[in-house]
């Protein structure tokens, strides 16, 4: 109650105080206006914006000014943006240089007071269904104009002439229709007014562009494309191909970039010929669909040509290319920026390539993309949806988004900084790797522990990873360990091409092929066995201390007589651990008992290492946290 009041009164002393200052605009202005935007516009995932925060530092999508006087940058790709602007919201930001709003679902019309914003130089709104026309009062400062993939009808306005610095003209796939205007833009570098209506001649300042700047509008004509009835023709130019991207991510599958790009001759021609599939499939399957939708004339007429365009307009094309966030996420791109990512290969798992990717903006997250998925589109998204409930954990990994396409799944995880317990433990020692410690081994495999007894508390007690392994386990810059990658074995194709491949597979799952939280126990064994022996059970170039079956190589060595020769030898260095290595050989060995119900459950295991831990810091006196 107390709380509401004071929630009341500062609204209002805040409102009072912003009138008298309505003019003079500052910080205050900037928040109150970013407040009634958030206010107003519906949004997926949740801003992290309220009036106790800084809003230089701790709002998501927010750059001040150096000064930290002013709101310059309002970024907020895929946030799930839903309905129209309102006006005296983001227009009252007059100090504003930077606004994304791209691959959202706004609505309705580009209010004006936006577009007119004379600081305003990038303006991203591509990728929504902005409909009306394009406003005329544009800012003079505008070097970047993306309005790409909206539903802006009406002319080109004339105004547009006016902005000299004007770098990127980007309005593909809209309704415009009407005359280019004459536009002497000397710094225009991209142009894209493909996919609209737009008609009559091109007009020689605008020539030089490709053709595909102007391609799918049915009734222009002349340089570069046709030339215009009743002319004579003219060779035309050799139209320079799109500008590269440099990135990586360009060694993805051209569905994906059919899908993002749409880029080229040969993409187009594949593209009519799904699309055409699609026609044809849809036809024949639900022959009552095609012809109810309003855009099914085209359709139904079969016209190859023509119906390519219009049919694939709209939504399903729009939505395939979205990335899905997960509730709680802060991040703030989409999946063009994740393409357009510099991209590392971090490893190469037997579910895919993980890389690690750092977007423009600086952020670095971890993109696994996953082959020989199984599942179909359903399966996956309630499997993706079971993944992404598992809830904020520090020893679990969160999955904070999925992408699902015919040609491509993906992933997108947290960066864990130091990489993974594998690669730690086995990593090139030449390389001046130091190896690891006991203590730090202990303080893994509990923390590893206790993650993966949480995922299986998770989903009603239901929840298997399904895949422990040692390149699962990452460690953090606290020497914390975090769980990753579960979940999705059970998407996967079972192993097929090294079926009798051991590591960490519990005999159980090499007949059944499906895990179960026992399995998990089992490979959470051999892991343990794995940290105690230095020893990896899975091969990989130019490892040597691998062993194939781990469990059983430790208890022959064991059974002949209880010695330390399992141990690793980095380890027998240290003084007076060897009683702890011997507890924890037990919780090991107790885990890869042959028969499931004779291991342990995740919990009872975290109960025996925390004991081992604690005789560790009760006799040597470590005044280090528990984890
Ligand atoms: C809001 O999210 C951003 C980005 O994740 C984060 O840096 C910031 O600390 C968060 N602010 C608050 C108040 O939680
Ligand atoms: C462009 O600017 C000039 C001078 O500022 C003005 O006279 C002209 O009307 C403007 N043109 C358009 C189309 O707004
Ligand atoms: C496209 O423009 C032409 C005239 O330029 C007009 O006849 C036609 O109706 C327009 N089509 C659409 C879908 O707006
Ligand atoms: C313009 O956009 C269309 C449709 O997205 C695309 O096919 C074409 O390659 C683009 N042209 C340029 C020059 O980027
Ligand atoms: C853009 O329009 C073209 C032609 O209408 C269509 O093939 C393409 O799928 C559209 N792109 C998007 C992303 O909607
Ligand atoms: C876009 O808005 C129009 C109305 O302005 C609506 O009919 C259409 O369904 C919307 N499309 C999407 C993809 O939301």
């Amino acid at each position: 109650m107390w709380h509401l009041k004071l929630i009341a009164f500062l609204s209002f002393f805040l409102l009072f105080m912003h009138i008298p200052c309505a003019r003079g605009a500052d910080l205050r202005s900037d928040k109150l206006a970013l407040l009634a935007f958030s206010a107003s516009v519906p949004h997926g995932r949740k801003l992290n914006w309220t009036r106790t925060t800084q809003i230089c530092t701790s709002w998501v999508g927010i750059t001040c000014t150096r000064d930290g006087k002013r709101v310059r940058e309002v970024r907020l790709p895929a946030v799930g943006l839903f309905g129209p602007v309102p006006p005296d919201t983001l227009g009252k930001l007059d100090a504003l240089e930077v606004l994304s709003l791209r691959s959202n679902r706004l609505t309705v019309s580009l209010p004006s007071d936006v577009a007119s914003i004379p600081s305003l130089h990038s303006l991203y709104l591509q990728h929504n269904n902005l409909s009306g026309i394009i406003p005329s009062s544009l800012s003079s400062s505008l070097t970047f104009l993306d309005l790409s993939y909206n539903s802006f009808i009406g002319e080109i306005p004339l105004e547009v002439q006016n902005i000299t610095e004007l770098t990127a003209l980007l309005l593909q796939n809209n309704s415009l229709s009407g005359p280019i205007p004459d536009l002497h833009l000397p710094k225009l570098k991209h142009l894209n007014l493909s996919n609209n209506n737009l008609s009559g001649p091109i007009p020689p300042s605008l020539q030089k562009f490709p053709a595909s700047s102007f391609l799918g509008n049915a009734f222009l004509c002349g340089i570069p494309l046709e030339p215009c009835p009743g002319t004579s023709p003219s060779p035309s130019p050799v139209s320079p191909s799109p500008p590269n991207t440099r990135s990586f991510w360009n060694k993805l599958s051209l569905g994906i970039k059919i899908a993002i790009f749409v880029g080229g001759g040969v993409a187009l021609l594949l593209l009519i010929i799904i699309l055409l599939v699609c026609i044809f499939r849809r036809k024949s399957v639900e022959p009552g669909a095609a012809s109810a939708s309003s855009k099914g004339k085209a359709v139904a007429g079969g016209r190859g040509e023509k119906s390519k365009g219009e049919y694939s307009s709209g939504i399903q094309e729009a939505e395939r290319n979205k990335l899905f966030f997960f509730e709680g996420c802060s991040y703030n791109f989409d999946l063009e920026d994740l393409l357009r990512a510099s991209a590392e290969v971090l490893g190469k798992g037997s579910y895919g390539t993980t890389y690690k990717a750092v977007l423009e903006d600086g952020t670095i997250v971890v993109v696994k993309r996953l082959k020989e998925v199984v599942a179909g589109k359903k399966d996956f998204e309630q499997q993706m949806e079971l993944v992404g409930k598992v809830g904020q954990h520090q020893n679990v990994v969160p999955l904070r988004a999925y992408y699902y396409s015919k040609d491509e799944k993906l992933l997108v995880y947290d960066y864990v900084q130091l990489g993974s317990l594998s690669a730690a433990l086995h990593g090139n020692k030449a390389a001046g790797r130091t190896p690891m410690d006991w203590e730090t081994r202990v303080k893994i495999a509990l923390g590893a522990a206790r993650g993966m007894a949480y995922l299986h508390a998770e989903g009603g007690g239901k929840f298997i990873h399904g895949n422990i392994k040692s390149s699962n386990i990452l460690i953090s810059q606290e020497i914390n360990a975090c769980v990753t990658d579960f979940g999705i074995a059970q998407l996967m194709a079972p192993p097929h091409i090294y079926p009798r491949l051991i590591g960490y597979r519990a005999p159980e799952v090499l007949e059944t092929k499906k895990p179960t939280q026992k399995s998990d126990v089992y490979s959470f064994g051999v892991l343990l066995l794995e940290m105690l022996t230095g020893k990896a059970p899975l091969r990989s170039p130019g490892r040597e201390d691998f062993i194939e079956h781990l469990p059983r190589w430790v208890q022959s060595v064991v059974r002949e007589e209880w010695t330390s020769e399992v141990f690793d030898v980095d380890l027998l260095k240290h003084p007076n651990i060897e009683d702890e290595m011997v507890q924890m050989l037990q919780v090991a060995m107790a885990c890869v008992a042959v028969l499931p119900d004779q291991r342990p459950r995740m919990e009872e295991v975290v109960g025996r290492i925390e004991e081992i831990r604690n005789s560790y810091s009760d006799t040597r006196t470590s005044p280090e946290d528990k984890i």
